[in-house]
């Protein structure tokens, strides 16, 4: 038996998915286990792109079950509409995917929430992905008007959603008095989501047994993170966050696989830094080199096609995150980018009002504050799309990544050299 989590280490957007879709072919299950459709993963196959919000990375490999579990928040119709599209493509979804009847649902209020909420903060504004994600956590936590999955087959469920419906239309109508909110309460709004509810419904179990039967079985899982660690709801540059537990520390209360079956975690890094959103980004390049790496990276948003900002690549965050999520190794990707660069930077410590540090901060005043201090590397001119073995990088190449391992203390055991599956160093998978 062995439970691998895969990790993102930045600020979301590392490649996850690309890993996720390598590491499948050894593991008998895969699971998402936090986030919800704020996620765009990429699989790149056989030079074909396919693009996955909800459904795990692992459902193109035949003979893995798929599992979407407790902690993910579940946007019905954005699933729904992934599921049908796969089912076009000819994946085996329809025998491969099993869905937690303990997640939370997504409403048309939360949307609404989120956006109102986004609004109203002005100068403070998250720039969430707008997919209700924040809005429908804090029903969960709330507890008191909160739809889980498995409610919708009970036989009270459209009296409930019903009154839920009218108490969120009432409460937005009051927040908002510029915009009507009954359409939330429509019946056939009701009738909708009853219906996407049965659509599901033959995907739709106990995931949490099925899980802990699986490890004690002696089955092989991989543990799918969305986000980064970055964006952690505790442990990240709060509150420019998203609502959940995206760093490792998530994977057990998300799937309810204790922690001690962990045996892998791999830690997912850009070459450099991304942010989509607001907050405070200590590498940011809002210039020319930024303007490069979106270019050569085509750093838009999955999700919400933003541009995404850039920056170097940060070792003090990165060092944070790989500790706080117990990473084994780490998986460093899209090293292609940074072909042609003259120069490259690595920020290997902070200076926040005059302190030197290689902390991270846990204050986003204190972030906003710092002063990222540099080491400076020589670049490389040549392509390394086609580079198969660690060997076959130019010498600067293999420098910059050693010292990124050096400062994070960490092997790498994966170099990503461009998104199709084939383009990987495995070095120690
Ligand atoms: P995720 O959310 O962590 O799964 O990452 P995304 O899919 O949102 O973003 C990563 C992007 O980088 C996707 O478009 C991938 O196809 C692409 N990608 C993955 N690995 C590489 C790589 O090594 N080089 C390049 N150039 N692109 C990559
Ligand atoms: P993957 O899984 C990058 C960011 C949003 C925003 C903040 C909060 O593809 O790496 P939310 O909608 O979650 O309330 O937004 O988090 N964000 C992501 N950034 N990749 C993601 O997912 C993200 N999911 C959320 O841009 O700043
Ligand atoms: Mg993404």
């Amino acid at each position: 038996m062995s439970a691998t989590s895969v990790i993102g280490l930045q600020w979301g957007d590392e490649a996850k998915g690309k890993v996720v879709d390598i590491f499948t072919s050894k593991n008998d299950i895969v699971v998402r286990y936090q986030g919800g459709a704020n996620a765009g993963h990429t699989i790149v196959a056989d030079g074909k792109k396919y693009k996955l919000s909800l459904v795990p990375s692992g459902i193109f490999r035949h003979n893995v079950q798929s599992v979407i579990a407790s902690g993910v928040v579940i946007d019905p119709e954005s699933l729904l509409g992934e599921i049908n599209t796969l089912r076009n493509q000819g994946v085996a979804i329809d025998t491969n995917l099993l869905i937690s009847d303990r997640s939370h649902l997504i409403f048309p209020w939360h949307k609404e929430k989120d956006r109102l909420l986004n609004a109203l903060a002005g100068q403070e504004s998250i720039g969430t992905t707008m997919r209700g994600i924040g809005p429908c956590y804090s029903d969960k936590y709330g507890r008191s008007l909160a739809v889980r999955l498995g409610d919708m087959f009970r036989p009270n469920a459209k009296e409930r959603l019903r009154e839920i419906a009218k108490a969120n239309a009432d409460y937005l109508a009051k927040a908002d008095s510029d915009k009507s909110y009954e359409e939330l309460t429509s019946e056939s709004l009701l009738a909708t989501y009853l219906d996407y509810a049965e659509q599901l419904k033959p995907f739709v179990t106990d995931t949490t047994a099925y899980l802990l039967d699986a490890v004690e079985a002696g089955k092989n899982l991989l543990f799918e993170g969305a986000q980064g660690a970055l964006l952690d709801i505790d442990h990240g540059t709060f509150p420019y966050v998203t609502s959940s537990n995206s760093s490792g520390v998530g994977v057990s209360s998300g799937s309810g696989v204790p922690a001690c079956y962990i045996t892998k975690v791999v830690g997912i890094l850009k070459a450099y830094t991304t942010r989509v959103g607001g907050g405070p980004f200590p590498t940011e390049q809002d210039n020319e080199t930024g303007q490069k790496i979106r270019d050569r990276g085509n750093e838009y948003g999955t999700v919400t096609k933003r541009p995404r900002r850039c920056g170097w690549f940060d070792a003090v965050a990165a060092r944070y995150t790989a500790r706080l999520s117990g990473v084994s190794s780490l998986a460093v990707m899209l090293l292609d980018v940074l072909s042609t660069f003259d120069e490259l930077k690595i920020c290997t410590a902070y200076e926040i009002n005059g302190q030197r540090t290689a902390n991270f901060p846990s204050h986003v005043d204190d972030l906003r504050a710092v002063k990222p201090i540099y080491e400076t590397h020589p670049g490389w001119q040549d392509d390394v799309t086609g580079a198969r073995n660690f060997g076959d990088l130019p010498r600067n190449a293999q420098n910059y990544l050693n010292r990124i391992s050096e400062i994070v203390s960490r092997s790498i055991g994966l170099v990503s050299v461009g998104p199709d599956r084939e383009q990987t160093i495995n070095i120690n998978l």
